[in-house]
């Protein structure tokens, strides 16, 4: 065995003697990648902390109690004993990770379509197709759809999953965050230089800085230059519009969406995603989506509690109501005491901070973390410009008042004792940055 280690490393050896060839590692190494500093010092504070309780309004952070609001559990569904019932009956029933194939090949079912029916019905859309992550049914949607002649006209400040599927493409133009001038240029240009379709992406509800995309307008250019129209709305599902039915419907604009896509990572508090869209759009999509056709289908356990959480965000529309009073409460309370919270038309609540640099976030994030316990999360430039600190604070339903004044107390104090000032730099306007991705 060693015998054969040493040869391969000879091999090796003698392969990067010449010159040409660079050791693909070497940059684990160096300080290069995203947070090289970060991942120099093996941090698992501020990337990878563990939290460990439940999720919740309150968790356990490093064996201490704060109340969370760094996670995507806009109803208070993670909190529902009912849906922990759901799944351990499902799990007595099926086994853990049942169906074992593709849904494709062997690992449809009837709850996996009765779900898809359900979610048409909640959307306002003919038809839905899932998929086991939003991540890969963006890329799975998007990839399927747009091939070597078509063009994609995107969003700058859109999602990762979003961009990488841009990425991906052959052709993608961004245009300016929320801006139908810039759309209208890029689509100009689109449709001049493109041989087969447009597809132009957006999000609903802006992930970070919690604004909403201006669909009425985006719907009219989109039609206007034969283009179709893909919304993310990841933030929007079950957390805006009548019941939680999201931004399209929360703007009228549903019908002018061509596929609505969302994820069960956030209101949902289980995993998966889905497209909706006419029938033989999602159709196709099912047919050619290679993120879901060569990976195995979304586990029965999932789609059971899925199914349960649809009908109580149905039965319990007071849910989305709390959940509105509470980020009303949260972003009223901050602005009282001066904070800067930009364009947020959602319960995203981004706290910019005249902040600059690694230091200065992790400074704010383990004083509220450590002294004040208030989990928060924050991210730097280049996802807001250079000079500011975004801390990102997500209501939830089942947050309470004393966790909102508890909070405000605490981002006060932070302020004071770090001496954080008010004034922004010159290039901030205030209003939702456009760089980087989400
Ligand atoms: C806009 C958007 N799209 C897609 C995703 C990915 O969804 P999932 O976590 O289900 O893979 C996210 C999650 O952060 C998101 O915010």
């Amino acid at each position: 065995m060693t015998m054969v280690v040493d040869g391969q490393r000879a091999d090796f050896d003698r392969a990067r003697s010449f010159a040409a060839v660079k050791d693909l590692f070497a940059k684990c190494h160096e300080d290069g990648g995203y947070f090289p500093m970060l991942r120099m010092a093996r941090d698992r504070y501020y990337c990878l902390p563990k939290l460990d309780s439940p999720p919740g309004r309150t968790m356990t952070f490093r064996g201490r109690k704060v109340i969370q609001w760094a996670i995507n559990n806009y109803l208070g569904l993670a909190e529902r004993p009912e849906l922990i019932e759901v799944a351990t009956e499902a799990a007595a029933r099926w086994g853990i990770g049942a169906p074992m194939g593709s849904r494709f090949m062997t690992g449809n079912t009837d709850l996996h379509e009765a779900l898809e029916a359900a979610l048409s019905q909640f959307f306002a859309k003919p038809s839905t197709v899932l998929f086991n992550y939003g991540y890969l049914g963006v890329l799975g949607t998007v990839s399927s759809l747009v091939a070597k002649e078509d063009i994609i006209v995107i969003d700058r400040q859109s999602h990762a999953s979003m961009m990488d599927a841009a990425f991906s493409s052959h052709r993608f133009l961004p245009f300016r965050h929320n801006d139908l001038e810039s759309l209208e240029q890029s689509l100009k240009r689109a449709t001049r230089d493109c041989r087969g379709g447009i597809l132009v992406m957006v999000e609903g509800v802006y992930g970070m800085t919690g604004d909403l995309a201006d669909l009425p307008g985006i719907i009219a250019l989109k039609d206007r230059y034969g283009a179709r129209l893909f919304v993310d709305d990841a933030h929007g599902v079950g957390s805006i519009g009548p019941g939680g039915r999201g931004t399209g419907i929360h703007l009228g604009a549903q019908q002018g969406i061509d596929i609505y896509f969302g994820t069960f990572a956030k209101a949902f508090a289980a995993i998966g995603g889905f497209a909706c869209g006419d029938e033989p759009v999602t159709e196709y999509i099912r047919y050619n989506a290679r993120s879901q056709i060569f990976a195995k289908s979304l586990p029965l356990v999932v789609v059971a509690v899925l199914l349960k959480a649809l009908e109580i965000i149905e039965r319990e529309p007071e849910l989305v109501e709390r959940l509105w009073s509470n980020a009303r409460k949260l972003q009223h309370g901050l602005r009282e005491l001066g904070f800067e919270l930009g364009n947020t038309q959602s319960a995203i609540t981004p706290v910019y901070l005249p902040l600059d640099g690694v230091d200065a976030a992790m400074k704010i994030v383990s004083k509220m973390r450590d002294e004040k316990g208030v989990f928060i999360s924050a991210v730097m430039y280049p996802v807001v410009p250079m000079g500011v600190v975004l801390c990102r604070l997500v209501p939830s339903a089942s947050h309470t008042d004393e966790d909102i004044a508890l909070t405000l107390k605490a981002f006060a104090e932070a302020r004071d004792e770090l001496g954080v000032g008010t004034v922004f730099p010159s290039s901030w306007t205030g209003a939702a940055a456009d760089q980087g991705e989400t």
